[in-house]
């Protein structure tokens, strides 16, 4: 059953910023952990390879909430350089989809509304907003200092494309985030690579030689810390190759996947998000889980056919437990859950009562 979303889809993202996180995670109190921390995460000893990737947990009360209620390896949304603003309301619709959204499916339009039901999926469109780094240097310090041992905090960041093609300011921006998480003592860093590329139409991760300098950019500002590069589904097996042998051997670890776009209207045939931009938007939740595993088992086999030793963190449609362990058995190092623990804020505790 559906439980209380910690994010209020039926809210603005400014009032969930101010109000939340709601349901399970606005409670006080900590759920004790069991047992010692044996889970081996770049140096570090995890509880459970189990988390929430960059987008649900919006600031600091979500992040330091889903620790509490057992995630341990959480990241904190996305930031930028630079205050960036949100989409209009509504940025989470319900999506109606049968079975898997294949490639095919998601070719097509598939219909929004606001009944959301289980399997859960959803379409998000926030369009990576981010507060002012002053503010999100500090907050983010906060939970830092705050970090009990077997838990994780990690610092997702992505730079900005201002559309003047400017690819240098571009890679500069990826840079100067890099060094802004380091002075907020973020110790693990995940760069969103299924992000819009500048100069381009298309996603960064698709851009093997830009996603290769801008990597290189950033692990020359972070040095030894560990780098995990966020990915989207790749549909061509040679470009995801290329990727894994000019990206994978330089970086620390790879997840995937991000959204798959699809058309998304209302129940009227009309576009279900206003906007400019907005007809297509990204699906997650249980359709795309395919899609995580598939990815999960490719990255596992390109690992070891080019001898590299990247993290491999799986992320689409994880909901139960059982997901969790499928995705473990396809190879994932690491699991985490955005959709299914927003509707099931006791996920971790779930997993934890099987792991
Ligand atoms: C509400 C919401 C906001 C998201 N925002 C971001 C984001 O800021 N950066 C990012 O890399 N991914 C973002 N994502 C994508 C998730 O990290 C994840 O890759 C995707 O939702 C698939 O996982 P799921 O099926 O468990 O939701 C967001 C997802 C959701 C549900």
């Amino acid at each position: 059953m559906l439980q209380t979303p910690f994010y209020d889809p039926e809210k603005s993202y400014e009032e969930n910023l101010a109000e939340g996180p709601f349901g399970y995670f606005g409670e006080a109190g900590v759920t004790p952990q069991k047992g010692e921390p044996t889970y081996e995460f770049f140096g570090h000893k995890m509880y459970s390879p189990f988390g929430i990737p960059a987008g649900p947990l919006i600031n600091g009360k979500f992040v330091q909430a889903a620790l509490d209620k057992g995630f341990d390896i959480v990241i904190y949304k996305t930031v930028r350089t630079r205050k960036y603003p949100c989409h209009p309301w509504p940025n989470v619709l319900s999506v109606d989809v049968t079975g898997d959204l294949t490639l095919e499916k998601a070719s097509g339009k598939l219909v929004a509304n606001h009944a959301f039901h289980e399997p859960i999926s959803i379409t998000n469109s926030f369009g990576v907003p981010s507060p002012d780094p002053e503010f999100w240097k500090e907050d983010i310090a906060n939970l830092i200092k705050a970090q009990r041992p077997g838990q994780v905090v990690i610092g997702g960041f992505q730079g900005t494309k201002m559309g003047d093609g400017d690819v240098e300011a571009y890679i500069e921006d990826y840079r100067v985030a890099a060094r802004m998480l380091m002075e907020a003592g973020v110790k693990v860093f995940e760069v969103n690579f299924s992000c819009p590329n500048e100069g381009t139409a298309n996603l960064l991760c698709f851009d093997i030689a830009r996603s290769e300098t801008i990597a290189k950019a950033i692990k020359e500002v972070i040095g030894e810390l560990p780098l995990i590069v966020k990915v989207a589904y790749y549909q061509d097996s040679d470009a995801l190759r290329e990727f894994v042998k000019r990206v994978g051997s330089m970086v620390d670890g790879i997840s995937a996947i991000n959204t798959i776009a699809a058309e998304i209207i209302d129940e009227k045939g009309e576009q279900a998000l206003p906007g400019e931009g907005r007809s297509r938007s990204g699906v997650c939740g249980y359709s795309i889980k395919w899609a995580g595993v598939d990815m999960v088992k490719r990255l596992k086999a390109l690992r070891e056919e080019l001898g590299l030793t990247y993290t491999i963190v799986g992320v689409g449609g994880v909901t139960t437990p059982e997901d969790f362990f499928e995705y473990r058995a396809a190879g994932a190092d690491v699991v985490m859950s955005a959709t299914g623990a927003m509707w099931n804020p006791h996920l971790a505790e779930d997993i934890k009562h099987v792991l």
